[in-house]
């Protein structure tokens, strides 16, 4: 009997800055998490899922969403018996449907031999959160989890999914990189993100181009609508705080870049208007605690911030006494380093395609398209 399951992990991710700039053709610097979803699968001789979580149902469509973006995609895939355990938090906007998608995806495409590149897989996985799942996302979470690799953040670059490793070790220059999940609202079918993705596309329609990664500050002063243009403008300067952040760290200068992540927190809060009176006083108060710079990270409208800080503890303590003063819900701060992109995990065992015997794999990372 040949052995066609085994254990696949992904990771969840926060993007360090590039926030709103994936479905606008921009880049974004994300890191993966340690923390991951973890996926025992066995294929089936039939077409069904069957899935089971730690977590109850939850999931369930995530699960059939990927296998039927397969098959969308013309892959000729059986069904599956998957399940899953996870200590990704959910709904902290830390990807956790994306680590789940992520984790199956890289599990049917080593069960069945397709051999995609991972960049394929992630356009898979995004698909099956889009059409199967519902939630208009972009292709940053589902990249994270496929592609980032320890110790480094993933420059991305959403036009032609292209990527770079940067190296990216806080704790190597004494500093701390802080999650704060402010355990508000998070949830992107809700109409928001959709309307942000929908009023990009008009203001790069009125400036007559594809998309606003091709527009720059100059371009600013021709869209006459002012809701358009600050919407641009967050685009705009966004892409370019990136790529100033990534001067800095290829020059090993991570503690000078705190002032470029609060310059794209003020930028999503005033001009794109995702943010939330929790995120915004999570990193007011990251601020006055010495943080060298906060923001929010990921969609926005509740969920999580990070802080770039010297001392943990003095962050902890003051965003802790903040949200207690502003009656909100004690929120979760933790720690965080750059952690692996999606793998097998160590001895599971899979079919070998050559010899048709049954081999264990090493943990395999995933490539960089651009090198170091
Ligand atoms: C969510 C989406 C991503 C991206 C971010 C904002 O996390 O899933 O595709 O658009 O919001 O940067």
């Amino acid at each position: 009997m040949l052995n066609r399951s085994g254990t696949w992990v992904a990771p969840g991710r926060v993007n360090l800055i590039g926030e709103h700039t994936d479905y606008n053709g921009g880049f974004c610097l994300p890191i993966a998490l340690e923390h991951t979803t973890r996926a025992r699968v066995r294929l089936r001789s039939d077409d069904e899922v069957r899935f089971r979580s730690t977590a109850g149902d939850r999931g369930g469509e995530y699960a059939v969403g990927v296998l039927a973006a397969f098959r969308a995609e013309s892959y000729d895939v059986p069904g599956a018996d998957i399940s899953v355990d996870s200590d990704v938090p959910i709904g902290a906007g830390l990807s956790s449907s994306a680590a789940l998608e992520c984790a199956i995806a890289l599990a049917i495409n080593d069960l069945v031999g397709l051999g995609l590149p991972r960049t394929v897989l992630a356009r898979i996985a995004q698909r099956a959160e889009n059409e199967f799942v519902g939630a208009p996302t972009g292709i940053l979470d589902q990249s994270a989890s496929l592609l980032c690799t320890a110790g480094h953040a993933l420059l991305l670059d959403c036009r032609d999914q292209s990527t770079e490793q940067v190296p990216f070790d806080p704790a190597a220059s004494g500093l701390h990189l802080l999650v704060i999940d402010t355990r508000a609202h998070h949830q992107l079918t809700d109409g928001q993100y959709g309307d942000r993705r929908d009023e990009c596309a008009r203001a790069a329609r009125a400036l007559g181009l594809g998309s606003l990664r091709d527009a720059g500050a100059a371009d600013l002063d021709l869209l006459g609508d002012d809701l358009l243009r600050r919407r641009a403008r967050h685009v705009i300067t966004e892409n370019q705080r990136v790529l100033e952040v990534v001067v800095m760290l290829r020059a090993g200068r991570l503690g000078d870049i705190g002032p470029l992540l609060t310059a794209s927190h003020a930028s999503l809060r005033d001009d794109y208007e995702v943010s939330c009176p929790e995120l915004d006083v999570a990193v007011a108060a990251a601020l006055a605690a010495g943080a060298r710079g906060a923001r929010m990270t990921g969609g926005g409208f509740g969920g999580s911030a990070i802080a770039l800080a010297d001392s943990s503890a003095a962050v902890e303590e003051e965003v802790r006494a903040a949200f207690d003063r502003h009656g909100f819900a004690a929120p979760d701060v933790f720690e965080v380093r750059p952690g692996a992109g999606a793998r097998r995990e160590p001895g599971s065992t899979t079919l070998d395609e050559r010899s048709g015997r049954t081999t264990a794999r090493p943990t395999t990372g995933p490539p960089s398209t651009k090198g170091h």
